[in-house]
């Protein structure tokens, strides 16, 4: 149980606006990745016109979601109590659980930081691959965790079993990431289940699966199956990545019920809007939707990657709306000079290398993206 102090900690933290809030804004939300993004964000940067750097989907919102946009608008006025009620039992529906497994955030980000918010407070180690998505981590390192991390295997994929190998008496959380944020890399999900069901008998694992819907629906598997057989599975998704929703901030996990409460004790405020709230409830399983945006962000893709396989550079296969590359070489010089040209992407620090992950976005700006790229590297 979180003592008073902790519970203040966790209020001044998670408020915002607060110049503690400010803070831990600019350490986590837009927190950079790598030495050479320290020094790239600090730099006077314009605004970017070819967006490649939050694995966003160019599509989006879909046309359902701009008809339930248009038509809430009039509800803007009202708190959004009654529908976060209802899109819990819509999504629990949607899910084959009850309304108490499921908790709604602002992304699920919000529910990250939460989650990092809760087992933080608990001290201990929370245990994960490495490079992956890391806002949880960084939440339980703020309070009182240490954060251990495993490196990927030599694909650039989630080393399960090496992961498995690092849990400690004090290892409080797994985190584990399937497609993986920033290899995009996918693991057999029948071997992410066997590790999730044996691990998840001693500690709690949390199952990130913001890019799941970019398989083909036969490949698409939750790692909610475990939570209804009542293990201590912590699942998320996110209406941001294939339902273009990013702008809006809509995402939920589905946990069983404690897990549930422990985590929503920590999220700030009322993190729900009744816009993105009906957005996200119009795209809900919009199969035509997500099927072009699979489609089209195959397409594009396979552009970037054929330009890095004939250039010969190393890269994750990625499953997913962005690829990580081995640059060989000058990544902030190719972070600047991108910029110039109003493209940005993203560099990451991983085995004392720099890294370069770019988003897929449409066809033309991945045309664009490759051209400027041969032009700065020749
Ligand atoms: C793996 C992963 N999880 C979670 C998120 C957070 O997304 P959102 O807060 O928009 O749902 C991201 C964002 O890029 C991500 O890559």
């Amino acid at each position: 149980m979180a003592n008073r102090r902790d519970w203040l900690r966790t209020s001044l933290a998670l408020a915002a606006g607060l110049p503690l809030g400010t803070t831990l804004a600019e350490r986590l939300m837009a927190a950079p990745v790598s030495e050479t993004e320290k020094i790239f964000f600090s730099g006077n940067l314009p605004p970017m016109k070819i967006r490649l750097a939050s694995n966003e989907n160019p599509y989006g919102p879909s046309d359902k979601a701009r008809a339930a946009i248009t038509q809430i608008i009039t509800e803007a006025n009202r708190y959004p109590f009654q529908a976060t009620v209802d899109f819990k039992q819509v999504l629990a529906t949607h899910e084959g659980v009850t309304p108490d497994h499921i908790a709604v955030g602002s992304g699920s980000a919000d529910l990250l930081s939460a989650t990092g918010a809760a087992f933080g407070l608990e001290g201990g180690r929370i245990l994960s691959g490495f490079p992956t998505f890391p806002m949880l981590m960084n939440y339980a390192e703020v309070f009182k965790a240490t954060w251990d991390k495993v490196d990927m295997d030599e694909n650039l994929a989630y080393d399960y079993e090496a992961v498995a190998s690092r849990i400690k008496d004090d290892t409080r959380l797994v985190f584990v990431c399937n497609p993986n944020n920033p290899t995009g890399t996918l693991v057999d999900p029948a071997k992410v289940k066997a590790f999730c069901e044996e691990v998840s008998k001693k500690v709690t694992v949390f199952s990130d699966e913001a890019y799941l819907e970019f398989l083909e629906p036969s490949k698409q598997v939750s790692m909610v199956d475990l939570v209804k057989k009542g293990a201590n599975v912590i699942v998320s998704r996110t209406f941001s990545k294939i339902y273009g929703l990013a702008g809006l901030r809509v995402g939920y996990l589905v946990a069983k019920p404690e897990l549930i409460k422990k985590i929503t004790r920590n999220q700030p405020g009322i993190p729900n809007n009744q816009i993105a709230l009906a957005a996200a409830r119009a795209s809900l399983g919009d199969t035509a939707f997500m099927e072009m945006s699979r489609k089209k962000n195959a397409e594009a893709r396979k552009h970037l990657t054929d330009f890095l396989d004939k250039k010969g550079y190393f890269y994750g296969k990625s499953h997913t709306n962005f690829v990580m590359f081995d640059p060989k070489g000058d990544a902030l010089g190719i972070l600047n000079k991108l910029a110039e040209r109003s493209i940005a992407i993203r560099a990451w620090d991983y085995k004392g290398m720099q890294w370069l992950r770019v988003s897929i976005g449409t066809s033309d700006e991945m045309r664009l993206f490759t051209k400027a790229y041969d032009e700065i590297i020749s």
